[in-house]
């Protein structure tokens, strides 16, 4: 009755949010490339070329003709989060503005300013991109100094500069942060696109909620799409595992978590390619894969086939993949079947020896290259082995427990991790470089430390 209430509760509230698959924590070092955004977008000189030309409604200043700006200093930003809001932005810099004054002859005058916004991230609906909007531009003069005339009285010259300084100039830097903002907002463009999971699907890292600031980080949840490519959606069966961030990271740090149930979602897309074929009779270490060697374990061969014949395996994984995680280990669990046949000449059908249910889980090695999630996988263990069909007669599957787990590391576990080569795609955000992340792995998710350098 209870968990029925809660039930119609929570589908009342808030409990009807999709699960979050990926979370990603943005600290002040991310955010802190916002000043290269400035000084690749030459924002600045680009505004400063354009004080210069006359355009239509931008303010003149009174008694000045001529008017030029020349020799912006390179910004210095200052950001700070605003909980509950995004980043207050101070971009402090100097200009020197120069124009014939109404005494006649050249002058100058040298500015120090501070240009503010706060920046509100929001989420766009249109595109479901997060976006920053500033509010509130404002132009702080800092240091006003002119060649003008000694002669002149100080005070009448600052009035001048003040009143007509603090009119021009928000008209003219204020849109400066606009266009970094613009700048910036585009490097998120791509962050919910499908990326290609192999030849077999797609992900899609699509926002649950408005990114969410505090006072050192701005988080962004994900309820990544996990499709096929014929556009079925994969569900993985039951409720999501809860994953949260490790406590005593670096507050000005960035993190990106990727829960198991992601993982697990995009090796489901791969599902089909780990079934496979395999006829060599020599593969690494193992003794030749022939029914003589087989008959070593099950004397029932022997009788079967008195001469060698080699060997056919096939495998064919038929539940999805599964992937578990525990702080420093996560394994990979794999169910479906091992069939042996004897192989035949051209021509002639394969006669199936046994089937046997397989379930076995490897051990998960993580890395990032090029940009892409990478795993690498060792056999951990064969958990079970049950005999479904057997043309040689009952025979007990224990006595070829070895023989299996030989089998799988030496034959198949190259197939996996061949397979595994496609990686994994990772949020494609602020044109961030993951090749230096440094992975953890924690209670049911992967944990990337993203560093930048
Ligand atoms: C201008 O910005 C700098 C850097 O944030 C700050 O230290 C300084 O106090 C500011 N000056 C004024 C007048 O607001
Ligand atoms: C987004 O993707 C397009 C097409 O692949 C690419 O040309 C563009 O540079 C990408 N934008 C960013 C900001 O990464």
């Amino acid at each position: 009755m209870l968990r029925i209430l809660g039930l119609a509760l929570c589908s009342l509230l808030t409990c009807t949010q999709a699960e979050p698959g990926a979370l990603l924590r943005l600290g002040m070092d991310i955010m802190n490339q916002v000043q290269s955004a400035m000084d690749e977008s030459h924002i600045l000189e680009k505004m400063a070329a354009e004080a210069g030309k006359k355009q239509p409604g931008m303010k003149t200043i009174k008694g000045i003709t001529n008017l030029k700006v020349k020799g912006v200093q390179l910004p210095v930003i200052t950001l700070n989060f605003v909980p509950g809001v995004g980043i207050f932005q101070c971009v402090s810099t100097g200009m020197t503005i120069t124009g014939k004054s109404f005494m006649g002859g050249n002058m100058e005058i040298i500015v120090t300013l501070n240009i503010t916004a706060t920046n509100r991230l929001l989420w766009d609906e249109e595109t479901g991109l997060p976006v920053f909007k500033s509010e509130g531009c404002e132009v702080i003069l800092v240091n006003v100094k002119t060649n003008l005339p000694s002669n002149m009285l100080p005070k009448v010259v600052n009035k001048f500069l003040d009143s007509t300084l603090h009119k021009v100039l928000p008209g003219l830097m204020c849109p400066a942060i606009d266009a970094v903002l613009g700048y910036v907002n585009r490097k998120w463009t791509n962050l919910s696109d499908p990326m290609p999971v192999g030849q077999m699907g797609t992900v899609k890292y699509v926002l649950t909620s408005t990114p969410a600031t505090t006072a050192s980080y701005i988080q962004v949840d994900f309820s990544p799409v996990v499709q096929q490519e014929n556009g079925k959606t994969i569900k993985v069966a039951g409720p999501g595992e809860t994953f949260a961030f490790p406590e005593g990271y670096a507050k000005v740090s960035s993190q990106l978590l990727l829960s198991a149930t992601l993982l697990s979602s995009e090796l489901a897309l791969l599902q089909k390619s780990f079934h496979v074929n395999i006829q060599n009779t020599m593969i690494g270490e193992l003794p030749p894969q022939t029914t003589k060697t087989l008959a070593g374990f099950l004397p029932e061969m022997a009788v079967a086939y008195p001469k060698s014949k080699p060997l056919m395996t096939q495998i064919r994984i038929n539940k999805p993949p599964k992937i578990t995680m525990k702080t420093g280990k996560s394994l990979l669990y794999l169910h479906g079947t091992l069939e042996m046949f004897v192989a035949r000449r051209r021509g002639k059908t394969t006669t199936s020896l046994f089937l046997l249910e397989v379930h076995f889980n490897l051990k998960v090695q993580y890395s990032v290259h090029e940009n892409r999630l990478q795993m690498t996988a060792s056999l951990d263990r064969l958990l079970s082995l049950s005999r479904k069909s057997s043309s040689i007669g009952s025979f007990n599957e224990k006595q070829l427990t070895g023989f299996i787990t030989d089998y799988l590391e030496e034959a198949y576990i190259p197939v996996v991790n061949d397979v595994l080569q496609v990686g994994l795609p990772l949020p494609d955000f602020l044109a961030m470089n993951y090749n230096l992340a440094e992975l953890d792995i924690v209670e049911n998710a992967l944990m990337l430390d993203l560093k930048l350098k």
